[in-house]
């Protein structure tokens, strides 16, 4: 059994992406802090704690850290090792995790669960059915049902590529049929079919206990590689808290229709979820519809998110850990956040590694957080597609925008490249 009321503690933290050097830096600044370890991270993490290398899905090897090095508690940035079962794994140990269970984790897991779990409890969503390879008849005569354009989901995780959305009836019988012959393996051996939404996205952060919950600022991320929404879909080029059309009036629905059916859902369902829950929404004409949950922070949401949160986050997480997260004080700084995030020409389709990263240490008025990057013979140099992510936190959105492009232009390397509009379409 976790307890940990007053004792300083020493935490590991699972990841190696800009969420987690994100997590890293608040993790750090914690009054309760003892001892920080990042398995893998990379060299940001490695500023704010020290990176071990371990597989992140390799559990007992996990264990065995943290016996050795007393963790008392285990961060899960990804979803993957909470999809796997870390959180159940570590269920009987003296470890807390923060992290759902793998049934509470099947939220983000299997897209036909999530859309089970919001009509079962009433949270408002897209009409939608799933079918299989046995029902390809019914999934063609429900696709006649509905009005273009066609959204179609493989159930499973699909490295964030397994949402495609078509405008015509025959293309959407095709891909419906590829997806049911294995178009993304295992995970469209289910495929959700669902009523397109019309509206802006959103994105809205909860913690919680299983039982009380915090809302977190919310977020809005740009997903396609160029300017104005051009291009194919990335992991996120760039992020922007809060999200002016996110008023209160809005958060108040979406505490009402979304949140509070989502906490009482998952008590009612019997499922233990101790973590993050990330709400993909979409507004509707002032009305928040549900289209995804994921069981973890977003990357980039947490590096505009965290820098707004004014609280001692292993404070939270105790809270969190021991079931008394109400009692646990949380505000948020009024003032906005942007993040640009700088990749490596090419992505998100193939793209080269290795290049010198230079400018990093010039930034001083803002944070860099490191995503795909690695230190050589003290070189710091490109190692993935979303190299790294300058945020900016300013008194209000033009000059915040400013300052983050004011200090990731001082970032250089070969066939670096940066949207250059993020946050503009929430200009008056
Ligand atoms: P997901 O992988 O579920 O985040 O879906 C990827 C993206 O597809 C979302 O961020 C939306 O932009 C879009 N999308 C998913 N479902 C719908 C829907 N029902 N209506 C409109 N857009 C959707
Ligand atoms: N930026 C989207 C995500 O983390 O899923």
């Amino acid at each position: 059994m976790y307890q940990n009321i007053n004792k300083k503690m020493n935490v590991l933290l699972l990841g190696s992406g800009g969420r987690e050097h994100a997590f890293a830096v608040k993790i750090a600044q914690s009054q309760r802090l003892s001892k920080l370890f990042i398995a893998p991270g990379n060299p940001g993490t490695a500023e704010c704690g020290q990176n071990v290398s371990l597989d992140i899905s390799d559990f007992a090897k996990i264990e065995n850290f943290t016996v050795e090095n007393n963790i008392n508690m285990l961060v899960v940035g990804p979803e993957d090792p909470l999809v796997k079962g870390i959180s159940d794994y570590f269920a009987d140990k003296s470890v807390a995790v923060i992290g759902p269970s793998k049934k509470g984790a099947m939220l983000e897991g299997s897209k036909d669960f999530a859309k089970d779990f919001m009509t079962a409890h009433g949270i408002p969503t897209a009409r939608y059915k799933s079918f299989d390879i046995n029902q390809i008849r019914q999934g063609y005569a429900f696709l006649e049902e509905l009005i273009p354009p066609f959204v179609l989901k493989a159930d499973g995780l699909a490295a964030g590529k397994g949402v495609v959305i078509v405008d015509n009836l025959p293309e959407a019988k095709s891909v419906l049929k590829e997806m049911l012959d294995g178009k993304f393996g295992l995970a469209s051996r289910k495929v959700v079919i669902e009523e397109y939404l019309h509206g802006i996205e959103v994105s809205v952060f909860v913690l919680t206990d299983g039982k009380s919950y915090k809302i977190l600022p919310e977020a809005k991320d740009y997903k396609r590689i160029g300017d104005n929404d051009k291009g194919l879909n990335t992991g996120g080029m760039g992020a922007v808290s809060p999200v002016p059309f996110a008023d209160e009036t809005f958060m108040a629905k979406v505490r009402k229709r979304i949140v509070e059916p989502t906490i009482r859902g998952l008590r009612e369902d019997g499922i233990d979820y101790k973590g993050f829950i990330f709400l993909g929404l979409m507004n509707c004409k002032g009305e928040p519809y549900l289209i995804e949950y994921n069981v973890r922070m977003g990357d980039p949401e947490t590096e505009v998110v965290f820098p707004r949160l004014n609280a001692d986050i292993l404070d939270l997480f105790n809270g969190v850990a021991n079931g008394n997260l109400e009692t646990v004080p949380c505000s948020v700084l009024p003032e906005t956040a942007v993040t640009v995030v700088a990749v490596s020409g090419g992505y998100p389709e193939e793209y080269k590694k290795g290049f010198e990263i230079a400018g990093v240490k010039t930034i001083t008025e803002n944070t860099v957080f490191h995503a795909g990057t690695s230190e050589k013979e003290g070189k710091l140099l490109t190692s993935g597609g979303r190299v790294l992510t300058v945020t900016a936190l300013a008194e209000n959105l033009p000059s915040a925008i400013d300052s983050a492009y004011n200090s990731i232009r001082k970032i250089s390397f070969k066939d670096c490249y940066y949207r250059k509009d993020i946050g503009n379409d929430l200009l008056q």
